[in-house]
């Protein structure tokens, strides 16, 4: 019989995921996003770069205080400052901290970016894994750019880093450029002319700048790689990272062709996804593999016949096995705390007694307005009332007047810094008109960037959302809202991503 291995999932969302447009996360979004990995049991949670900025330390070393049950790394460039400033955070999860260090090797990078000759990679490269070495014996090199590195080359370094200490040496494809034939191909060459390849394990991290990377994350574990770095959603830079629904799933559904398996309890991937747009307001693509909204959902009469009648003519996994219920309980006016608490807990939001309650005041006002409540609304009141971050700007009230003979005009009477401030300004159309009001109180004059409307379920009765996009204060920020009047949902997403780029530029203030 076929042994099957063990692959350890790295997850990188809160590290590579968050390098996407607009995906930035505060510390106790971090922190939520970390137990839900926690739940799903992930190997290893990327938590950030802790040099990056004083938020981002604060964040890892959160997490690393925090999260019990996964290993928690941090990003440091191959510098005794960032190994140093990365232990500090990562010191609080003991032997699970894990420093992950990295540098260049391709010729592009090191002739155009580092300008330094492979002698002074393989010098450099050696010093940080000693550096981090001397803390914790739980140490991550990577190659950036690895596959445009010359092999001989890359040999040596994967070589001389596992001599220097590292415990896990990882191969990036950084600019998505590789082809599945091709990546497997450098694995199974490391593996042939690295003499001490064993004492480490090897680790894929691939960028889907091609759409390949969950195929090139498989070809590479077929190859020999035993850990795989993704994000949820397959989030991250450009085009994204390996996403770990995709892989993961793949990986337990072609056993037969791949006998490997990963330590995931899959039935919490529905939830990760969803908490994760919910925290970014980054929605998944409704043909998204795994977690899109028709993953599982069968028009075509033919198709609808044939699951009725056998499940597996047309459908490869379960819907339950990523824990999306099939049978969603629709809660009501009439539908008690227990009922929603419940409901909430097994979508994946552990609320404290507190949010709760705010979150049940919440949903009682919604159902005095709307005969149904789905999960898709629930999403929406937990995202507006408890993953807030820090509101220096608030909606007190607004009032907006529009229609085919007077100028629009809106009332909007906010907070700002404490300061209660209100103004009356007409516009091109209603949400115009609101978005001006809100520049002229704030007095911040971002640019939008996009602007977006879409109604969280069906009927005339459902939540309008909004999600706007915006330059503001020298940050690109998304900002979400949610409310039956689609204009006063307009509003509290503009000001959502205010609130998010003055935070932003609160976080960042650099450590160097
Ligand atoms: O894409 C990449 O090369 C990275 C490394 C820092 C691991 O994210
Ligand atoms: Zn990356």
């Amino acid at each position: 019989m076929t042994k099957i291995k063990n692959i350890k999932i790295f997850d990188t969302t809160l590290r590579d995921g968050e390098q996407s447009p607009g995906a930035s996360m505060n510390i106790e979004e971090k922190l939520r996003i970390a137990h839900q990995l926690e739940k799903l049991n992930v190997d290893v949670i990327e938590a950030g770069f802790p040099i990056a900025s004083i938020g981002d330390f604060e964040a890892v070393k959160k997490v690393a205080q925090t999260i019990k049950g996964c290993e928690i790394a941090g990003l440091c460039r191959a510098s005794d400052q960032d190994i140093d400033r990365g232990w500090e955070a990562l010191k609080y999860a003991g032997e699970r901290g894990r420093i992950h260090t990295f540098i260049a090797t391709s010729d592009i990078h090191m002739k155009y970016k580092l300008k330094m000759n492979e002698d002074q990679i393989v010098e450099t490269a050696i010093a940080a894994v000693k550096r981090a070495a001397g803390y914790t014996p739980n140490v991550e090199f990577s190659a950036e750019d690895a596959v445009r590195t010359r092999l001989p080359f890359l040999a040596r370094v994967v070589e001389a880093v596992i001599n220097a200490g590292a415990s896990t040496v990882n191969i990036p494809d950084t600019v998505g450029y590789s082809i599945p034939s091709e990546f497997g191909g450098i694995i199974r060459y490391l593996k042939e002319n690295v003499p001490n390849i064993d004492k480490a394990i090897i680790s894929v991290h691939c960028h889907n700048d091609l759409g390949l990377a969950v195929a090139n994350s498989l070809a590479a574990v077929q190859a020999g790689a035993e850990q795989v770095e993704c994000t949820i959603n397959g989030i991250g830079e450009r085009a994204g990272n390996c996403s770990l629904e995709e892989v993961v799933m793949a990986l337990k559904t072609r056993q037969d062709v791949m006998p490997f398996q990963t330590n995931l309890v899959t039935e919490h991937i529905y939830a990760a996804s969803r908490l994760l747009s919910t925290v970014t307001g980054i929605s998944v693509q409704p043909n998204k593999a795994i977690v899109g909204a028709n993953a599982f959902a069968h028009e075509a009469g033919i198709h609808q016949h044939g699951v009725l009648m056998e499940k597996t003519t047309y459908e490869i996994m379960t819907p339950e096995s990523i824990g999306l219920n099939a049978n969603k309980l629709v809660l009501g006016k009439h539908s008690g705390r227990h009922a929603f608490k419940e409901r909430l807990e097994s979508l994946g939001y552990d609320l404290s007694k507190e949010d709760m309650n705010k979150a049940f005041v919440r949903f009682k006002a919604l159902a005095d307005r709307k005969k149904e409540i789905f999960d898709e609304d629930l999403d929406a009141i937990v995202a507006d009332e408890i993953i807030r971050i820090p509101e220096k700007i608030k909606l007190l009230q607004m009032n907006v007047s529009s229609g085919s003979f007077a100028a629009p005009t809106a009332t909007v009477e906010l907070e700002v810094n404490g300061k209660v401030k209100k103004a009356a300004v007409m516009g091109d159309g209603p949400v115009d008109a609101t978005f001006k009001a809100i520049k002229k109180l704030s007095r911040m004059s971002p640019k939008l960037i996009n602007f977006s409307v879409g109604s969280i379920t069906g009927g005339t009765d459902a939540q309008g959302e909004c999600t706007v996009r915006l330059e503001a204060d020298g940050h690109e920020v998304l900002g979400q809202g949610a409310h039956s009047d689609i204009i006063v949902a307009s509003a509290k997403a503009y000001i959502n991503a205010l609130n998010k780029a003055l935070n932003a530029s609160q976080r960042n203030q650099s450590f160097v």
